[in-house]
Formats: structure tokens, sequence, C-alpha cells
């Protein structure tokens, strides 16, 4: 949280998803760059809670160079074990973050149909 990692915007990203926590209004915005079926470069920008922080910085770490195939099975439970795990107060910002990696993926394959 206090060292986020891969924060930024990535310019033409071939995927982009911005998905929001309906009940506490945090929000996490996620870029990728898809080449050669794997995530090539990763970026992201939240206006969250520390733990939503922590939880993107540590997603985006966990997915980088990640093959799509792989990429379309990331859960939660990936990210909240790569974080050490989460108190089930905190579960829901690791669900943010696996939220936008679902959300880009949709926007990737609604780009790039069958890919
Ligand atoms: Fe809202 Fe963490 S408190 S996602």
């Amino acid at each position: 949280m206090l060292h986020p990692r891969n924060t930024g915007v990535l310019e033409h990203p071939d995927a982009e998803a911005t998905v929001i926590n309906p009940q506490c209004g945090d929000s996490t915005t996620l870029y990728l760059k898809i080449a050669a079926g794997a995530v090539a470069q990763v970026r992201w920008h939240s206006e969250a809670c520390g733990m939503s922080l922590a939880a993107i910085s540590i997603a985006s770490d966990l997915i980088r160079g990640m093959p799509l195939a792989q990429l379309r099975h990331i859960t939660r439970h990936d990210i909240e074990q790569a974080m050490g795990g989460l108190t089930p107060a905190k579960q829901h910002c690791a669900i943010l973050a696996a939220d936008a990696v679902k959300a880009a993926l949709r926007s990737y394959d609604a780009r790039i149909p069958g890919a």
C-alpha cells in the first residue's frame, strides 16, 4: 500500500476497465497490453482504500507476464493468497482487484473476439 507497483496509465491499451464497488464507492482502473498471448504490460490507478491499493498492486505484479489462458482463471482468492490473507471485513478489496482483471479481459475479448 505504501509502495504501490505498476501505477499509472497505459497509452493505447489492449484492455482497459474501470470497476467500482457500489457499497464504498472505491474505484480502480486497470490497463493491459497483451502480446504473444500474455500480459506484456500492466498499469492501474485507483481511488480506493489502502487495502484496495495493496490488492491491485499485488494483483498487477501477479498478472504481469501471465498467459491469457491463466489470467482467465484468476480469482480474488489468488489475490488474497498473494497478499498473505485478508480479514473478512477487507475481502471485498481483493474482489475489486479481481473484478478489474475480469472486466479488462472482457474489454479485450470485445475488441479482439476469439483471442
Ligand atoms: Fe472499498 Fe476497500 S473499502 S474496496
